[in-house]
């Protein structure tokens, strides 16, 4: 997708629903844009297989990735964690959640200055993801810079441009040892965090292999912060933009859960 585009994919969109059926795109892929055809091609997996990212996941040495599995295993493996984002368990993060924000709010107050990205939407997701893993706070910002070493060589490979993966490459290998040691560890001494669950987990009578454990940390590591630092920063930018909306949801807080939709 070109940086035009990113800024406004709108009328864009509103080409692809505007057409019948769905097309392909030569860099993004399929391209669905309505409801009844998303339903049709989560159905169709012979079709429409994650797999075709094979190729891609294995270049940044990431062969066993939820993401690019089709069923049975994507199924057993993705009940594994799907437990623990079930809006109840999500709604029972919210407290915990919130001390975090506060934290990082209380610490940007008291620098005097800060910046919204640096200081809050990039290291929450982070705090948050690497707290249900089972991760200690002084690996942490490791794991930003691994997670974003992974995102970047992510968007150069999609975009056919691969110089500097070594270095890419050797993050990831990092990364992934970490999380073997950890789920080794874990495997003694079980604790109650998802590294754990992973570790011990049995599929019809079999444990997952190391490497489906370590990917699935990596993944989960991975999916939650890019994506997440978007949206936090671009909600904000986007009520600087429109401040009636802003004021709106002060005054009606019950507004909130709409926004978020
Ligand atoms: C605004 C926030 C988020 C957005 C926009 C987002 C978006 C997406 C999208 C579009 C996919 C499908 C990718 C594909 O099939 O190729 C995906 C998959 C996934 N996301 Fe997220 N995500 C967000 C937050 C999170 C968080 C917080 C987590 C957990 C830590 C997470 C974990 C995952 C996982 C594990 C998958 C793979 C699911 C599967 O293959 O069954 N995501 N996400």
């Amino acid at each position: 997708m070109t940086v035009d585009l990113r800024v406004d994919p709108y009328p864009w969109y509103a080409e692809l629903r505007s057409k019948e059926g769905i097309s392909r795109h030569e860099q993004l892929g399929w391209l669905i844009a309505k409801y009844d055809d998303v339903r049709q091609v989560m159905a169709d997996h012979n079709t429409f297989s994650s797999a075709i990212f094979e190729g891609f996941s294995s270049e940044l040495g990431l062969n066993n990735q939820l993401s690019s599995m089709d069923p049975p295993r994507h199924t057993q493996l993705r009940s594994l964690a799907q437990h623990a984002f079930t809006p109840k368990a999500v709604a029972a993060l919210e407290p915990r959640i919130r001390t975090m924000a506060r934290d990082l709010v209380d610490e940007a107050i008291r620098k005097g200055s800060f910046d919204f990205v640096d200081d809050i939407a990039i290291p929450l997701p982070v705090n948050v993801i690497a707290e249900m893993l089972g991760v200690s706070e002084v690996d942490r910002l490791r794991f930003k810079h691994w997670s974003n070493t992974i995102v970047a060589a992510s968007l150069r490979l999609l975009h056919g441009n691969p110089e500097e993966l070594p270095e890419h490459i050797a993050a990831i290998r990092e990364m992934k040892q970490y999380f073997l040691e950890r789920s080794m560890e874990r495997k003694q001494n079980p604790k109650e965090d998802l590294i754990s669950r992973l570790a011990i987990a049995e599929i019809e009578g079999n444990r997952l292999s190391d490497l489906e454990i370590v990917e699935f940390c990596v993944l989960l590591m991975v999916a939650g912060n890019e994506t997440t630092t978007n949206l936090l920063g671009n909600a904000v930018r986007t009520f600087l933009e429109f401040p009636d909306q802003w004021r709106l949801l002060c005054e009606k807080k019950e507004l909130i859960p709409l926004m978020l939709d």
